[in-house]
This record gives C-alpha cells, sequence and structure tokens, in this order.
C-alpha cells in the first residue's frame, strides 16, 4: 500500500513553494542516484504557480539538462492552442530554463487521438527503459478527475496501456492521457490542489469509500511510491 500524506498551506503561494521546493529535491536525487530526472507535469490551472516558482527561485538549483518532461494528460488540440497544457507549461517553466528539446517529450494533441497515444507511450516506454517516472505532478477537478481520467471512463482501469486516447463525453472532446499503469509506478506522485471549490471534492477523496469510477483521484496508489497532497486552506476546509 502506497504511503499518502496531506500537507495543508497557507495559499497558493505556499503550496508552489512546497511543491518547487520538493521539485529540486526530488530532481537532485534522481541526477545523484542516475544521472537524469524524469518528471511529469499536470495540466490544468494550479501548476502554473509552481512552474513560475521554479523558473524564477529555483533556477540555478536543478541541472536541468538533466531533466526529461512528459505530461499526465494533453488536450487534442495543437501546441499553439490557449487549451495545450505543454503551451501552459512552454509559457510558464519551459522558455526559461535549459531543457533540451529533445528532452522535452510532448503529447502530440494536434495529431490522430489513438496514433498520438500509441506513439507516446513507444516513447514513454523507451524512454524510461527500466526507470519508473521519478516525479509525477497531478491536479484534480471539482469532479474528481486527475489527469484525464475523467469519473465512468474506462481509463480509470486500464493497466496494460501506459496512454491511450478517449472521447470524454462531458467534455466533448477527445483527451490524450496517461494511465494508472504507468503512474502507479511512479517513485513519487505530488497533487496540486487548491481553492475552494475542491472542498468537497478533496474531502471526499479521502473520505469516502474506494470507488474510482466516481472519484478518479482515488485510482491513485503508487505500487511502492509515495502521494503528497500540497493542498491550500481553501481547499481543506472539511478534512
Ligand atoms: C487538465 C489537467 C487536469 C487538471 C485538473 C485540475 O488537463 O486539465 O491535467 O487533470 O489537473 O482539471 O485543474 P486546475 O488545476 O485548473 O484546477
Amino acid at each position: 500500500m502506497s504511503k499518502s500524506r496531506i500537507v495543508v498551506l497557507p495559499d497558493v503561494a505556499a503550496v508552489a513553494e512546497a511543491a518547487a521546493h520538493q521539485f529540486v529535491t526530488a530532481a537532485q536525487k534522481a541526477m545523484a542516484a542516475r544521472g537524469r530526472f524524469l518528471v511529469a507535469l499536470s495540466g490544468g490551472s494550479t501548476p502554473r504557480a509552481l512552474h513560475t516558482r521554479l523558473a524564477q527561485s529555483y533556477h540555478e538549483q536543478v541541472e536541468w539538462p538533466a531533466v526529461h518532461v512528459f505530461w499526465g494528460d494533453e488536450r487534442c488540440v495543437p501546441p499553439d492552442h490557449p487549451d495545450s497544457n505543454y503551451r501552459m507549461a512552454q509559457m510558464t517553466l519551459l522558455a526559461y530554463v535549459p531543457i533540451p528539446a529533445g528532452q522535452v517529450y510532448r503529447l502530440r494533441g494536434e495529431d490522430d487521438p489513438p496514433t498520438a497515444a500509441l506513439d507516446y507511450e513507444q516513447t514513454l516506454r523507451q524512454t524510461l527503459g527500466a526507470d519508473p517516472l521519478d516525479l509525477v505532478f497531478l491536479g484534480m477537478g471539482a469532479d474528481m478527475h486527475t489527469a484525464s481520467l475523467f469519473p465512468g471512463t474506462a481509463a480509470i482501469h486500464e493497466q496494460e496501456r501506459w496512454v491511450v486516447a478517449h472521447h470524454v463525453p462531458k467534455l466533448q472532446s477527445h483527451r490524450l492521457t496517461l494511465t494508472p499503469a504507468v503512474l502507479n509506478l511512479a517513485r513519487q506522485i505530488i497533487f496540486l490542489v487548491v481553492g475552494a471549490d475542491k472542498v468537497g471534492p478533496l474531502a471526499a477523496v479521502h473520505q469516502s469509500e474506494y470507488n474510482p469510477d466516481e472519484r478518479p483521484a482515488q485510482v491513485i496508489q503508487p505500487v511502492s511510491g509515495e502521494v503528497l497532497w500540497l493542498v491550500d486552506r481553501a481547499a481543506a476546509g472539511m478534512l
């Protein structure tokens, strides 16, 4: 059973600072042990503050040329589309740190979704080799989805494929997402959850019975890694 802990912080800035510190610590540990750091970024809006903090205040503490960047999910849009998770990361972090372009592994949201998923899975398996992801950042929606594992979707239960493309009825759009099969192999998973709209969902994920079809974030249970929830007071009101 994976270790899971929740840390409640005063506000978004404090969550970003704590997450940035975790990023640097995990990166330095991975570099020392394996000479590279394999990290998957999350989409949505919450990670923006983390990325900015890393770019502004931790630029010197990370050996960026040894960092390999992946994403936990992507919208099926081109990389310059306002909804692109890659674009958000590029604008808030990647433009400011010297990660080699060949080590930024973008989910190709502009391609045919099933093809993009198969291509990314091949890239992920080839790049990771025998190593798991060192660190995965995840968010959680008010419907308790994480990555693009939305309530009621089969991807929640995917144990073979590492990357799938699926149509998400509630969004009326396709999404590309890593599955629990690869996410739960990670050495460390950090959820970043902030805001009053997450009060009920966060409590439900931690206090209600295990039902990943309704509460997909509950499916994140690393085989041997740890899960750290970095949440702000606004989201922790019912914990
Ligand atoms: C995405 C994300 C998604 C996100 C949650 C929370 O592509 O939207 O991967 O899982 O983390 O929806 O989003 P916020 O951080 O904007 O609340």
